[in-house]
């Protein structure tokens, strides 16, 4: 836990010195999730606008029973960016795992909710690893050996742009290893007005979970960012087929962060999250950039959402 620019993450105050130097602003979405992060995240996962939550589950009620009879029973099954594991228990359930290895970089909310998952498996050794799943991590050493289940649920992978995702994807080919399976949710292209709600709720949690940045900043980074002259503003960029978050001036302001003033004009932005969306075929061109073939797919009755059971192929040379 950080608290006081003093004790703040490095990687956080480096990063949102850099993007907040940049001519277009922008702070990496990772940093949406300290504790107050995650919880309002899990607020968004049960709004009635946020519908990949609902959906996804939906498919891994019905498909994780074929999950297991393509991909086996009894591998570790490793998770990136497991935030509550919510969804976690019906794969569990369906594969009978080895052990459990969710990975996050919100720590307490993590420990938190293995915790949780220990009370409801009692012999499942669970082995939670808090740390940046964009850098090199290295597996607890009790599942050193066994065979992998890769996790990727939540469309988590929108949130990289593609050349990042694939190097992602890359390297969690390098980590489950050759032959291993990855299940992978991610969130179809529909209609505008559809995705713009799921991003901006009458409610107003997902306004807060963007601001939250700022307060983040504030008590970690000894800023004084006026947060009430900011909003938020959701977006889709058609042409990048994504929805764009940003933190939106609402008047010329002029603030401190770690010791560093900004200044920034009414109207411009900060660049604080991407969630791409995806047709079939990008789907699996982006899976087949990394190396990953597709064994099984499943989508629901609106294509709203797909599920992907993918499969690290062996090196092979063209064509
Ligand atoms: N898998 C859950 C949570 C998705 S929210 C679901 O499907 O609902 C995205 C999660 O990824 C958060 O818990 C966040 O803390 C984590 N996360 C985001 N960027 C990360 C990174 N670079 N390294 C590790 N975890 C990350
Ligand atoms: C975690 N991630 C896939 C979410 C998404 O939909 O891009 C984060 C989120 N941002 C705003 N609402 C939800």
């Amino acid at each position: 836990m950080h608290g006081r620019a003093t004790d703040a993450d490095p990687a956080f105050r480096a990063d949102v010195l850099a993007g907040l130097s940049a001519p277009i602003k922008a702070v990496p979405a990772r940093w949406l999730y300290d504790l107050r992060g995650s919880e309002l995240f899990e607020e968004i996962t049960r709004l009635p606008e946020y519908y990949p939550t609902r959906v996804e589950t939906g498919l891994l009620e019905r498909h994780c029973g074929e999950v297991a009879e393509i991909a086996g029973t009894g591998d570790a099954v490793v998770e990136f960016g497991s935030g509550s594991s919510t969804k976690t228990p019906i794969l569990l359930r369906a594969v009978a795992p080895s052990a459990y290895v969710p990975i996050d970089i919100s720590g307490a909310f993590l420990r938190e909710a293995a915790d949780a998952l220990r009370g409801r498996f009692p012999d499942l050794p669970i082995h939670p690893v808090e740390g940046d799943f964009m850098r090199a991590i290295a597996l607890p050493r009790e599942i050193e050996g066994a065979t992998r289940l890769g996790f990727f649920p939540g469309s988590t992978i929108g949130n990289m742009v593609a050349r990042t995702a694939v190097d992602l994807l890359r390297a969690m080919k390098d980590t489950l290893g050759v032959g291993a399976f990855l299940l992978i949710g991610m969130d179809r292209i529909k209609q505008v007005d559809v995705l713009l709600r799921a991003y901006d709720d009458a409610a107003g949690v997902t306004a807060e979970f963007n601001l939250n940045l700022l307060r983040r900043i504030n008590r970690e980074l000894e800023g004084n960012v006026p947060v009430d002259r900011f909003r938020h503003r959701a977006l889709w960029n058609d042409a990048l087929a994504r929805i764009e978050m940003h933190l939106e001036a609402m008047a010329d302001v002029a603030f401190t962060v770690a010791g560093r003033r900004f200044e920034m004009k009414a109207g411009e932005t900060i660049h604080t999250e991407n969630s791409h969306k995806y047709g079939v075929r990008e789907a699996r061109l982006l899976l087949a950039a990394a190396g990953w073939g597709v064994a099984k797919e499943w989508t629901d009755a609106e294509e709203r959402f797909a599920l992907l059971l993918a499969r690290a192929e062996p090196p092979r040379s063209a064509p």
